[in-house]
């Protein structure tokens, strides 16, 4: 299924489709114009393929004229469907290719049975999502995310 077109936008010759590893250089460049790569071992190159892999995560990419754009990427796991990590070019930002990008992961999850999509809006010194994801229709949750970054000490504690 990598890189099968799903839909193909007329917002100046978009295109969403799945990702593929040939993809890496150009998102790891976006995410990082972006400030969103604090903890590549996380959200880096080897994790971005083993995600592309997992049958739980739906993973797209935006194109424009061959050239990417930006990405989207979350899991469903039968209960929940979760955005965890939306990029755009900052040349191509406020066009409306964030929301093409919600769009379709969402219609991908509700294929899968998802009947709600939840993300992990942020504001950091860099960039804010909470106003975009507010205008698509989420709302907020009295939820906190929480993380532990070394998962060992959670283990041996
Ligand atoms: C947040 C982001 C994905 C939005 O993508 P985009 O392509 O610019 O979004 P769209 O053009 O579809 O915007 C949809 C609406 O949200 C608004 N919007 C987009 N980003 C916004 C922001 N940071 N603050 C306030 N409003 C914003 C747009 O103006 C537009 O409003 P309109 O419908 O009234 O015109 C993009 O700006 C981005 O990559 N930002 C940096 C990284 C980031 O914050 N990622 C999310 C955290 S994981």
């Amino acid at each position: 299924m990598d890189g099968t077109l799903i839909t193909s936008k007329v917002i100046t010759n978009l295109i969403i489709r799945k990702f593929q590893e040939s993809d890496l250089k150009s998102i790891i460049e976006i995410l990082q114009i972006n400030n969103q790569l604090t903890h590549p071992d996380v959200d880096g190159p080897e994790a971005m393929i083993r995600v592309s892999k997992n049958t739980s995560s739906v993973f797209l990419i935006a194109e424009i004229n061959g050239k990417v754009v930006g990405s989207v990427r979350g899991v469903y796991d039968g209960s929940r469907a979760l955005i965890h990590q939306i990029t755009v070019h900052p040349d191509w930002q406020k066009q409306g290719i964030g929301s093409e990008l919600i769009k379709d992961i969402t219609r991908e999850f509700k294929n899968l049975g998802a009947p709600s999509v939840s993300v992990t809006a942020g504001k950091g010194d860099q960039w804010d999502s909470i106003e975009f994801f507010k205008k698509l229709g989420f709302t907020d949750m009295p939820i906190k995310l929480m993380v532990n970054f070394n998962i060992d000490e959670l283990i041996e504690k």
